[in-house]
């Protein structure tokens, strides 16, 4: 048993739909991993969602970004998204609002195929998909810039502007290549489309030239993200490390989920280097299956395995990471990786796992 870590305050933001199903069994997991090891949490949820916005507004409190920069070290959120809120405002307030206010300018998504069993790609197995994408996660047509004009007319103009910054663009390109550096990785792909985009995506273009020069020993290349998407399903195991723009790097990691079995089993963290950081599953709050006990936890909880991560907790992430990989091989899955076991049940056999 490992000893003195030092506790670590932890935000619990189970959200929407199947959000509020797999926090729970994430939050199973993630007690018994931490004290399997000696490490030691305090949770505090909070009810922010759809539910909260339409009986009160409130979608992101006005002092949550300080409270949460004064008061947690990580977050652990669910998923934003409900059909009684068709404009999303609550979502983007809350999600997109920490994203951007508490800065976590790296969005990390592995896709990593822990059972062969679980591709859709004919005669690839594990060695195939293990690759990260970089989502930029702070900028580019996610800043909420643009508007209509004449709205509702048939002259309508609706406008999204595409935000790229040399400091966003670059602090995240150097953030792909230093993780390289770190896992001892040889293969960085940029995916922009700068063939199109000609000045956003130039930007990118010049700026990933200048970063590469500066790590010599890692094959750089660049793919149109077109292009890559067809690669990563023609022949994922030409990828270790893709970094993209924010809207291209939402596609491509869905994608990259559809690679290693589904949305169900996709982790993500949302990262300012030394600051509070946002973990959460791929997926959405699923409103299709939402309230049957059937989704898949494993994303969620390979997200907690995520925040252990960052806090330098390796002997409990990896506690958590074996015990998924143990519960696949084994068969004992939910219902959409073809098992039957619900939601519930799922969490409650990755804690005993970890325990
Ligand atoms: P989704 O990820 O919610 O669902 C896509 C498909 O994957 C559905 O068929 C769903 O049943 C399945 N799925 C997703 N997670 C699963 C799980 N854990 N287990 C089993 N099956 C799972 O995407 P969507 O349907 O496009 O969006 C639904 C809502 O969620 C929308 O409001 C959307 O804006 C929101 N959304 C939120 C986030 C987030 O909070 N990070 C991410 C994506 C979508
Ligand atoms: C994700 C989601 C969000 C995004 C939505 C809900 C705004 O799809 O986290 O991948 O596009 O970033
Ligand atoms: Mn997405």
């Amino acid at each position: 048993m490992t000893v003195g870590h030092s506790p670590k305050r932890i935000a619990i933001i189970p959200g929407d739909g199947i959000g509020k199903e797999v926090i729970p069994e994430a939050v199973k997991v993630l007690k018994e991993a931490a004290s399997a090891t000696g490490a030691s949490v305090s949770l505090t949820e909070f009810d922010w969602g759809a539910d909260r916005y339409l009986r009160d507004g409130t979608s992101l409190p006005a002092d949550a970004v300080e409270m949460f920069q004064r008061d947690f070290d990580a977050i652990l959120l669910g998923a934003m998204g409900d059909p009684r809120v068709p404009s999303n405002q609550h979502a983007a307030d809350i999600l997109l609002g920490l994203r951007f206010k508490l800065d976590l300018y790296v969005n990390a998504r592995p896709c990593v195929l822990f059972d062969k069993r679980f591709t859709p790609l004919k005669d690839r197995t594990e060695k195939d998909v293990d690759f990260i994408v970089f989502r930029e996660n702070t900028e580019g047509l996610y800043v909420g810039v643009g508007g209509f004009f004449k709205k509702g007319t048939a002259e309508e103009i609706a406008t999204q502007e595409d935000v790229n910054t040399r400091r966003g663009v670059e602090r995240i390109i150097r953030y792909a290549f230093e993780y390289a550096r770190l896992h001892k990785l040889t293969r960085v792909c940029m995916s922009d489309k700068s063939n199109a985009l000609t000045y956003g995506h130039d930007l990118w273009q010049r700026v990933f030239k200048r970063v590469r020069a500066e790590y010599p020993g890692i094959e750089a290349s660049h793919q149109y993200i077109d292009n890559l998407l067809l690669q990563m399903v023609r022949d994922p195991s030409q990828f270790q490390v893709i970094v993209t723009c924010n809207l291209f790097g939402d596609i491509a990691s869905d994608v990259g989920a559809g690679l290693i079995g589904g949305l169900g089993l996709a982790p993500s963290a949302n990262i300012h280097p030394g600051k509070v950081s946002l973990f959460e599953p791929v997926h959405g709050s699923a409103p299709n299956i939402a309230g049957k006990g059937i989704a898949n936890p494993m994303g969620a909880i390979l997200a907690a395995g995520m925040m252990f991560d960052y806090f330098g907790w390796s002997d409990a992430a990896k506690k958590i990471e074996a015990a998924v990989r143990t519960a696949l091989r084994e068969g004992k899955t939910p219902v959409d990786l073809g098992g039957s076991l619900s939601t519930q049940a799922i969490g409650d056999l990755i804690a005993r796992q970890v325990s």
